[in-house]
């Protein structure tokens, strides 16, 4: 079941440059960054209760983000959702004839689980589904 709208992602070329303008423009509090090897990305979160802001970077210049920044000079990436039972939501979605990008759930930020619903499922919106870690202190390994 979908729960929360977990977070809001914004690709960004210059990751310092937006992480100054959300901490210091906007007044956010950066939670973290962290590097997520499996989605070659470096995020940082700032919370802001019930959902984050996700900025995310390409992770050694490659990568998904670094396709999009090639297009674009960064933007709105994705949503995501929050799911309590990623395995459920999965098949609810694909018996509806949902198209995702991959067949099974990768590791993402935090300890999470992770996977996208393709843009062309959802009007041409990535869609994210995510599974938190039970236990997401243990995974605090963001810096
Ligand atoms: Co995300």
């Amino acid at each position: 079941m979908i729960t929360a709208l977990d977070h809001i992602a914004i690709a960004v070329p210059d990751l310092e440059k937006a992480i100054r303008r959300f901490s210091e423009d906007f007044g956010l509090h950066l939670e973290g960054t962290e590097d997520v090897v499996a989605a070659r990305t470096v995020t940082a979160f700032f919370p802001l209760p019930p959902t984050s802001i996700e900025l995310v970077h390409p992770l050694n210049g490659a990568g998904p983000i670094a396709k999009y920044l090639e297009k674009k000079p960064g933007g709105l990436h994705h949503i995501c959702f929050r799911s309590d039972d990623l395995e459920a939501d999965m098949a609810r979605l694909r018996d509806k004839g949902y198209e995702f990008l991959g067949e099974q759930p990768s590791p993402g930020a935090h300890g999470s689980r992770t996977i996208f619903i393709h843009p062309r499922s959802c009007d041409g919106v990535l869609v994210e589904l995510n599974q938190p870690a039970a236990d997401p202190e243990q995974h605090a390994s963001a810096s």
